[in-house]
């Protein structure tokens, strides 16, 4: 089966060709943020290419990134990660890509939520591997029922993309006594109610993916990462080195700097700029008569109920964007469950964009 582009591919390419027309665009459909890379991190990029021949690194990536990344969790979640258990990719995504080949051959079928990062149907999919799609629910604040797991693996998003939904550990504890967990923690680090639990903390069969993309702020770096148990470690290296080779060396030892504690005290700041973000635009957009089942605790997403305007959000998705210019992520992209009632805001924009974006859709809703 071919794996299918997203949705909010063509939102884009419409956005774009308004904005070629001079027309301003507020972009809330982007899932990347928009602040700056610390400049210790630029600084030690500079210095890496200036100083040293870029080749290839292992497959696992480069030692100390590893270390950094085991002694990271360890502080963080109170978790004991050795560095042979991480392993270093471009981005999350191959990472996740080679970790549910691998899961799926070594411990079973692979489960995922519905409505979900729309990647993991697309993975399996590629992969030919068969997956179940749980729905899950706004009854449930989007959060998976260990009841409703059938299968032997289980990928758990949290906080998740689209919904922000951040699971208490309680709740990640239970899951993992049914089923080996997968769990993308890529949005790690942006939360607004305490931090988020790993997987780790409850348990030592599962797999964590991270990356450097959100909280790190470095998507372009294409840096990510897993932590899995040892014995999966060579299977999945294997993948690797048969198709990415290795993550970007530059980006790999500009990524040291990441885990200075300056560096992690601006980043951390930052959550009160997504924080302040999150209120203003959940507030506006209750006000205009968007519903929020469940208020986002995590990531930088509102996953809002349209019903109250349309009967098909992905046409309301591009008639928002014609009639008023701003560009949202219609919820077909996130799955099968529901998701032609919603959409996806993301707040990845100035406060003044935010600000502008609300007035348009005021003006056009109210
Ligand atoms: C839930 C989730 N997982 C994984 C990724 C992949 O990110 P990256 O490959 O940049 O690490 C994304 C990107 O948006 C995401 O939302």
């Amino acid at each position: 089966m071919p794996v299918k582009p997203f949705y909010v591919m063509k939102v884009l390419e419409r956005a774009r060709e308004i904005e070629k027309k001079g027309r301003k665009v507020i972009h809330f459909e982007i899932g990347e943020p928009d602040l700056p890379v610390p400049e210790k991190v630029k600084e030690a990029a500079r210095k890496v290419i200036g100083n040293i021949e870029l080749r290839y690194t292992e497959s696992a990536g480069i030692y100390p990134l590893r270390e950094k990344i085991a002694e990271y969790y360890g502080k963080t979640y109170g978790v004991s990660v050795k560095p042979q258990q991480v392993i270093i990719t471009p981005g999350s995504s191959p990472g996740l890509l080679a970790l549910l080949k691998v899961v799926s051959e070594l411990i079973g079928t692979i489960s995922y939520p519905d409505p979900g990062y729309p990647c993991y149907k697309n993975m399996l999919s590629f992969l030919n591997l068969p997956g179940e799609r749980i729905p899950v629910s706004p009854e449930e604040s989007f959060k998976l029922r260990p009841e409703s797991v059938k299968t032997e693996a289980l990928i758990v998003n949290s906080p998740s993309n689209p919904t922000g939904t951040v699971y208490r550990k309680e709740e990640l504890r239970r899951l993992s006594e049914k089923a080996f967990l997968i769990s993308d923690e890529v949005y790690h680090g942006l939360t607004y109610r305490g931090r988020a639990a790993s997987a780790l903390e409850v348990t030592d069969n599962a797999a964590v993916a991270g990356s450097f993309s959100k909280f790190f702020l470095m998507t372009g770096w294409r840096l990510g990462f897993l932590i899995v148990p040892e014995e999966l470690v060579p299977h999945i290296t294997a993948i690797l080195q048969n198709t990415v080779i290795s993550a970007s060396t530059a980006s790999q030892h500009a990524a040291l700097a990441c885990f200075e504690e300056d560096v992690l005290e601006e980043l951390a700041a930052n959550v009160e700029i997504f924080r302040k973000r999150r209120d203003f635009m959940l507030k506006g957009l209750k006000e205009i008569g968007f519903k929020v089942p469940v208020e986002p605790e995590g990531a930088f997403y509102i996953y809002a109920d349209v019903s109250g305007f349309t009967e098909d959000s992905f046409e309301f998705s591009f008639r928002l964007l014609e009639e008023t210019g701003v560009a949202v992520t219609p919820g077909r992209d996130f799955g099968y469950n529901g998701t032609d009632r919603f959409v996806r805001f993301s707040y990845c924009t100035s406060l003044k964009n935010i600000e502008e974006g609300l007035e348009r859709l005021c003006k056009l809703l109210r």
